[in-house]
């Protein structure tokens, strides 16, 4: 097994861990092996898919996640929040009883709701994750940013595993939309609270997960320029799937060049790939984010839950 290269700090200062990145890098990976490596410091961690295809629980090797939050392993619950849920989650809370929310809603009522508002439907899965860390133990929420005296975070922290569709950010700006378009009132005020935490970078980071190779690097450097636009903290960057170098810088290039001797083609092919990886690497290099480099995994099966305890260990 490759030994993982020396990391950065641990992120367990965060209480809210929005995981981003292009379709397929490895987000939810990352998000998985980072809930058990926090959960094996002893945080209690809160794991959000945003009406995903379910495949975390496969990764943690725990029960079915559906849209109730669910205990999968220990120090992590997880869930797989789906948006009419949330809302109706949202209602509940604000009319604070379900009888009133029935009798007031019904689901073609917030359908139609949903149609009107946008972002609505972004929002009531970001609003709930948030919402999140203001559950203290006593099942009490606050405002503040530490737990009072004698009680505390129900979560320490709560990660979410950002949705694999459109660009990573259209879901980070609701709050910022709402904050302009929604009169005062409860989701106003929210979309303000959970805006300020966002902003936090002592409490709070967008994660960019990103593949050594030249798109995903490209789109990397466009993606954090966005996150850094909506003036969002960005603690960290993972270069997940990263391949053990077997040559040298010289020795590439030297094997690149050999191109008529065939029985050095798989050569060939390796340091075509470590060259592209190591100019990746050198472009992300220039965003100046702290670094975590993950590698690709060949002897375990990437999905099982021994590989994300494997990767764990490089969070
Ligand atoms: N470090 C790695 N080494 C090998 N395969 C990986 C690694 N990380 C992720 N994968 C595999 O790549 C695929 C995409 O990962 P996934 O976490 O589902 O990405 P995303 O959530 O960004 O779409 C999965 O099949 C996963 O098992
Ligand atoms: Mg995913």
């Amino acid at each position: 097994m490759p030994t993982i290269p020396p990391q950065a700090a641990p992120l367990d200062n965060l209480r809210f861990v929005y995981v981003t990145g292009k379709g397929g890098v490895g987000k939810t990976t990352v998000s998985a092996a980072l809930a058990r490596a926090m959960a094996a410091r002893g945080r209690r961690v809160l794991l959000c898919m945003c009406n995903a295809k379910e495949r975390l629980s496969g990764m943690l090797g725990s029960q079915p996640i559906g849209p109730e939050i669910v205990h999968v392993a220990p120090n992590i619950d997880a869930v797989n929040m789906v948006p009419e849920k949330c809302l109706e989650e949202y209602g509940v809370l604000m009319l604070k009883s379900k009888t009133l929310y029935d009798a007031l809603f019904d689901n073609r009522y917030v359908r139609t709701f949903f149609n009107a508002v946008p972002g609505m439907s972004e929002w009531s899965m970001l609003g709930k994750a948030w919402w999140h860390t203001t559950e203290l133990l006593s099942g009490r929420t606050t405002d503040e940013r530490e737990p009072p005296y004698g009680d505390g975070w129900k979560y320490e922290t709560v990660i979410v595993d950002a949705p694999a569709t459109g660009h990573g950010v259209d879901m980070l700006k609701v709050p910022r939309v709402l904050l302009d378009v929604a009169p005062g009132g409860p989701l106003r005020r929210d979309a303000d609270r959970a805006w300020r935490l966002f902003q936090d970078p002592s409490h709070s980071g967008v994660i960019l997960v990103t593949l050594p190779e030249e798109m995903p690097a490209n789109e990397t450097i466009e993606l954090a320029t966005a996150v850094r636009e909506l003036g969002l903290p960005i603690p960290r960057l993972v270069v997940n799937a990263l391949l053990p170098p077997l040559f040298t810088r010289d020795q590439r290039a030297q094997v690149a060049e050999q191109a008529k001797d065939d029985r050095l083609v798989p050569a060939r092919a390796r340091a075509a790939r470590e060259i592209i990886q190591s100019q990746a690497m050198e472009k992300l290099s220039t965003l100046g984010i702290q670094t975590t480099y993950l590698p690709f995994l060949v002897t375990l099966e990437p999905s099982d839950p021994a590989a994300i305890l494997y990767l764990a260990k490089g969070l």
